[in-house]
């Protein structure tokens, strides 16, 4: 009998070589989070600098409030989804709320942002359409790819003229056409060319989606992401975002134009066969969502602390994931075990950053992942430049070559 497990074996020892070098690096547990740039981990004070929590909205009051009035008028959960048990009024409101902050005519929530480029994929893309997506796509668009049927063409990694190519060449064989790039992308902060896409969109004709999980709230003079930066909104047929970033909750969504776009609740399985978000959830984030809006000095802050950040570890010689300032910034490392080394120092220092390996980086890169917030005061910033700084004068820190 073959065990199951036994293709698991290898992840097992690489776990186990990673543990001997020091704490899990891949599941470390924070003991309590204090705000949103700290948490007692390890029982020390340590400054939180992976946590995606771009507008540092985790611990507003009036966030926390609308939760736990929900949680005392609706219950803790929805029990199920909205086609078998009914939409709660909020779930709508928050729709609204999103497309009018989007300025689409129309939204639809997702249980998650991962079930959000499921459901829109394969709500979208059927076994006679073609997917062409970035060959540094996050997961949850390889999955939608995957769950859809569609024929997937992968494209070079922000390079408009290579999906131009294989557009040209498979322009006779049918079926719906659907391009996807990301805002910002995750793992190294650099954003789409959003115009030399759109000048290939007019080319050829295609539907064109772009998952703005980490631009949403962040980008733009709107805060929409980078379209609404680019100035290309009206050239983007659909729009995926999530909650679990600049919002600081848990969900996703999709939005468009198109007249029949609402019949993607019938055509999505993620959004059919899951239960709906919980009322808490719907409650806080729909209080996020009116706060991006009228707070955009949140923007403006991440924006210049980003730019700390970037400036400050470029004056340590790091070699840095991309040259755009974004409030992603990774650091390169040469292999896996001087990253996990420098990785536990940064955290005995007191600074936790996310580390990323291969296979789920762009180009089997290992980096030190670090993601600004704009609760991240200057002293934090400097604190975090800081003890990189001490980390890289300890002999922990190779040049990636
Ligand atoms: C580009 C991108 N899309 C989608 C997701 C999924 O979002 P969530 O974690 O909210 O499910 C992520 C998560 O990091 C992401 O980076």
């Amino acid at each position: 009998m073959t065990d199951l497990f036994d293709k698991h074996r290898h992840t097992a020892e690489r776990h186990e070589r990673m543990l001997s070098l020091g704490a899990n690096a891949v599941g470390l547990t924070n003991d309590r989070i204090l705000s949103p740039t700290r948490a007692i981990i390890d029982g020390r004070e340590t400054v939180l600098a992976g946590t995606n929590n771009y507008m540092g909205i985790t611990f507003e009051a009036d966030c926390i409030a609308a939760g736990q009035e929900a949680l005392a008028l609706y219950g803790t959960g929805t029990t199920g989804s909205r086609i078998a048990n009914g939409s709660y009024a909020m779930h709508r409101e928050l729709e609204r709320e999103l497309a009018g902050f989007l300025n689409r005519r129309h939204c639809i929530m997702f249980t998650t942002g991962y079930q959000a480029n499921l459901g829109m994929l394969a709500g979208l893309a059927g076994p006679k359409d073609t997917i062409y997506l970035d060959a540094d796509s996050h997961s949850s668009i390889y999955d939608g790819c995957t769950l859809s049927g569609a024929k997937l063409v992968r494209f070079r990694h922000n390079d408009a003229s290579d999906l131009d190519k294989r557009l040209t060449r498979s322009e006779d064989e049918g079926g719906g056409r659907l391009v996807v790039v990301e805002g910002i992308y995750s793992m190294l902060g650099d954003r789409a060319p959003l115009a030399d896409f759109v000048a290939v969109k007019k080319k050829h004709g295609f539907q064109l989606l772009v998952d703005e999980a980490h631009s949403f709230g962040v980008l733009g003079k709107n805060g929409r992401g980078l379209a609404d930066e680019a100035g290309l909104e009206d050239d983007v047929d659909f729009v995926v975002g999530t909650f679990s970033k600049s919002i600081g909750a848990i969900g996703g969504f999709g939005a468009g134009n198109h007249p029949l776009f609402n019949m993607l609740r019938y055509a999505s399985r993620p959004y059919m066969f899951t239960a709906s978000p919980s009322p808490a959830t719907v409650a806080t984030s729909l209080a996020a969502v009116r706060k991006l809006k009228a707070e955009p000095e949140r923007r403006e802050k991440l924006a210049v602390n980003s730019a700390r950040l970037f400036n400050g570890f470029k004056a340590l010689g790091l070699a840095l994931g991309c040259d755009a300032v974004s409030p992603i910034v990774a650091v390169n490392c040469p292999d896996e075990v001087s990253t996990i080394a420098m990785w536990n120092a940064l955290l005995k220092a007191g600074v936790y950053v996310n580390i990323a390996l291969p296979p789920g980086t762009p180009g089997k890169q290992c980096l030190l992942r670090c993601s600004v917030s704009a609760a991240h005061s200057f002293e934090d910033i400097d604190r975090i430049i800081t003890l990189f700084g001490e980390v890289v004068a300890q002999g922990h820190y190779k040049k990636a070559g």
